[in-house]
C-alpha cells in the first residue's frame, strides 16, 4: 500500500506573514488519524522559517530546485547539501517550468535528480506533456523518454528512493485538469514502464498528479489505482484549499 503524498509547490509566492499564516492554518488542520504524508515546498528564503515553524511536527519540507553542483563558484545556486541542512528531505526536479523558462533538458533533470539523492534528499520527477504533444497523439512517448533519461542515467534502483510527479504542462495553472481517466491512464503507463525494470520498485514508487487540483476535484483523482496524491499549485498557496485538497485523500 502506497501512502498518498500531498504536496504543495508555492512557486515563487509568499511573504514572511503570508508564510506564517499559511504554516500555522496547515498545521492547524493536520490530523494524524489521516495516513497521507503531507508536504510544503516554499521558496528558498522561506525554508529556515518553515522548517523552524514544522519542528516536531509531521509536515514535511523540501524545496523547489537544486543545482547540479556540489558548491563552488556558481553564484546564485543553491545545493542539495544546503537543503539539507536545512532539513529538506524532497525536492522537485524537472518542474515544467523550470524545463520551459530555464532550458533545464532531460540531461540536465537527470543530473540534479542524482545531486538530489547523492545528498540524501528525495527528488520528486516531474514530467509531463504539452497540449500540442497530446493533441499529435505524443503523450505516451513524451513522458516515457522523460522517464527513460533517469533510468539511462541513475537506473531502476534509484527510484526506489524518488517520487514522479505527472504534470500536463496543459493543465497547469489554467484550471483544465487532466481527467481522473486519462491522468490514469498516463499512471499506469509509467508504472508500467517501471515494472519492465523492476516489478517490486514499479508497485512502491509513488506517482502524484499535478495540474489544477482543487478541493473539489481532488478525491475523484486520488481514489484512481495508481494516483497517488498531488502536487499542488495555486491551491497550496491557502490553507483552506490546500487542507480540503488533503481531507479528500
Ligand atoms: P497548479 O495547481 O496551479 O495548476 O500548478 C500545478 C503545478 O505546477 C505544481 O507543481
Amino acid at each position: 500500500m502506497r501512502q498518498l503524498l500531498i504536496a504543495g509547490n508555492w512557486k515563487m509566492n509568499g511573504t514572511k506573514p503570508e508564510v506564517r499564516r499559511l504554516i500555522s492554518g496547515i498545521l492547524s488542520r493536520m490530523d494524524e488519524s489521516r495516513s497521507a504524508e503531507v508536504l510544503v515546498l516554499p521558496p528558498f528564503p522561506y525554508l529556515p522559517l518553515v522548517g523552524s515553524m514544522l519542528e516536531g511536527t509531521p509536515l514535511q519540507l523540501g524545496a523547489q530546485d537544486l543545482s547540479v553542483h556540489e558548491s563552488g563558484a556558481y553564484t546564485g545556486e543553491v545545493s542539495g547539501a544546503m537543503l539539507a541542512d536545512w532539513e529538506c528531505g524532497y525536492v522537485l526536479v524537472g518542474h515544467s517550468e523550470r524545463r520551459s523558462l530555464h532550458g533545464e533538458t532531460d540531461a540536465t533533470v537527470a543530473a540534479k535528480f542524482k545531486a538530489a539523492q547523492a545528498a540524501g534528499l528525495m527528488p520528486i520527477l516531474c514530467v509531463g506533456e504539452t497540449l500540442e504533444q497530446r493533441e499529435r497523439g505524443e503523450t505516451d512517448a513524451v513522458i516515457r523518454a522523460q522517464v527513460r533519461a533517469i533510468l539511462d542515467t541513475a537506473g531502476i534502483g534509484a527510484m526506489a528512493r524518488a517520487v514522479i510527479a505527472y504534470e500536463p504542462v496543459w493543465a497547469i495553472g489554467t484550471g483544465l485538469t487532466a481527467n481522473p481517466d486519462q491522468a490514469q491512464a498516463v499512471h499506469a503507463a509509467i508504472r508500467e514502464q517501471l515494472s519492465a525494470h523492476d516489478d517490486t520498485i514499479a508497485g512502491r514508487v509513488r506517482i502524484l498528479y499535478g495540474g489544477s487540483v482543487k478541493p473539489d476535484n481532488a478525491a475523484d483523482l486520488f481514489a484512481r489505482e495508481d494516483i497517488d496524491g498531488g502536487l499542488i499549485g495555486g491551491a497550496s498557496l491557502q490553507s483552506d484549499s490546500f487542507m480540503a485538497i488533503y481531507e479528500a485523500s
